[in-house]
């Protein structure tokens, strides 16, 4: 009979126990300690000693029940597990919901950096419940709106508008205002991704925020979230599309403020500015003394530029 492994961490093990033995037949729980600190190539080690241990085979299936750091564990495992095994994606955060678990991306973090080991490998399913919000944290939520408000800059002013205008609903967790929002995100998201699936070019417009944001993760020892370091990461590259005058100023400060209704721009504990333009020479789309950077040309919008490495430092002080 064919086996179903789901993968999740320790938080949602406790709080889905019951569901989570219910969700499929003959299937059996990995659990990996919550956090960014799991998605490392250790983790992906131990998970295959479990499913070797179960007899794991290429006729079974992985299924993510998780946030991003799940998915991307699992989308990774699942790609190298007897060179290819099908898994479905679960996602439980709005961040997952709105962007990671569509569009095939994974990976592992190693010392040099974020995500640096990694495939794309599209799962079989991806079934997104809304109803699994009603246990995320509010911080959470706050982090997934950042992924979903570069959605919007990069390509929806529309959505834009209707996140200023709906900021106390998306915070009391109202699920259709949730749902307009996941939806909107995996039209976008798909699209952008169906153009690029290998993402050798027009895909890495949803790396907006990310070359710094990553950086700043790394420098901080992953104490700061993806989320609120990718609406770090959109504030300082903002910096330098106002220096390049690409935007301008009134739309940057739209832009900061949305960031700053929904707490992401709050201080944060000082990250070592060496560590953070170190991790700037590490980043994937550096070629190099520049970076190929998508900065936004207004509200909606935004155009690839090769940017280089000092009018990138020079915004970070
Ligand atoms: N593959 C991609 O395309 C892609 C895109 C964006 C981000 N990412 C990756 O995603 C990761 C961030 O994902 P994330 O923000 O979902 O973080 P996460 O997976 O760490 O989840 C955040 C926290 O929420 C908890 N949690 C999750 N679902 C819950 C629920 N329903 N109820 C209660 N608690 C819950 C988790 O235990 C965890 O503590 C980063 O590693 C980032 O690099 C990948
Ligand atoms: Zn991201």
């Amino acid at each position: 009979m064919k086996q179903y492994a789901i993968i999740t961490d320790d938080n949602l093990a406790k709080i889905y126990k019951k569901e989570l033995s219910e969700l499929y037949p003959n299937s059996f729980l990995c659990v990996v300690r919550a956090g960014e600190k799991s998605k490392s190539l250790k983790t992906i080690e131990k998970l295959t000693s479990m499913l070797s241990k179960k007899n794991f085979s290429k006729s079974d299936t992985l299924v993510a029940f998780g946030g991003g750091v799940i998915g991307d564990i699992t989308g990774l495992l699942a790609s190298l597990y007897m060179r290819g095994v099908t898994f479905i994606n679960i996602p439980t955060t709005l961040l997952a919901m709105c962007d990671a678990s569509i569009g095939g991306k994974n990976g592992v973090d190693t010392e040099d950096g974020k995500n640096i080991l990694g495939t794309i490998y599209q799962p079989h399913a991806v079934i997104i419940q809304p109803k699994y919000l009603k246990s995320l944290p509010l911080k959470e939520i706050k982090n997934g709106m950042a992924e979903a408000i570069k959605m919007a800059i990069i390509k929806d002013k529309k959505m834009f508008n209707f996140i200023e205008q709906n900021r106390e609903k998306i915070l009391k967790k109202e699920i259709l205002t949730l749902k307009k929002i996941i939806t909107r995100c995996g039209e976008i998201k798909s699209e952008i991704v169906e153009n690029d699936e290998k993402d050798t070019g027009s895909r890495h417009i949803l790396n907006y925020g990310h070359t710094i944001g990553h950086a700043i993760e790394r420098a901080s020892n992953y104490t700061i979230e993806h989320g609120k370091a990718v609406a770090l990461g959109i504030g300082y590259e903002n910096q330098i599309a106002l220096n390049k005058k690409t935007i301008q100023k009134s739309e940057v400060d739209r832009i900061q403020k949305i960031f700053n209704d929904f707490a992401l721009t709050e201080k944060v504990k000082k990250v070592s500015m060496k560590k953070l333009h170190a991790g700037i020479l590490h980043d994937k789309k550096r070629k190099n003394d520049t970076i190929h950077l998508y900065l936004p040309t207004s509200i909606g919008s935004a155009q690839a530029y090769d940017i280089s490495l000092k009018d990138i430092q020079t915004v970070l002080v």
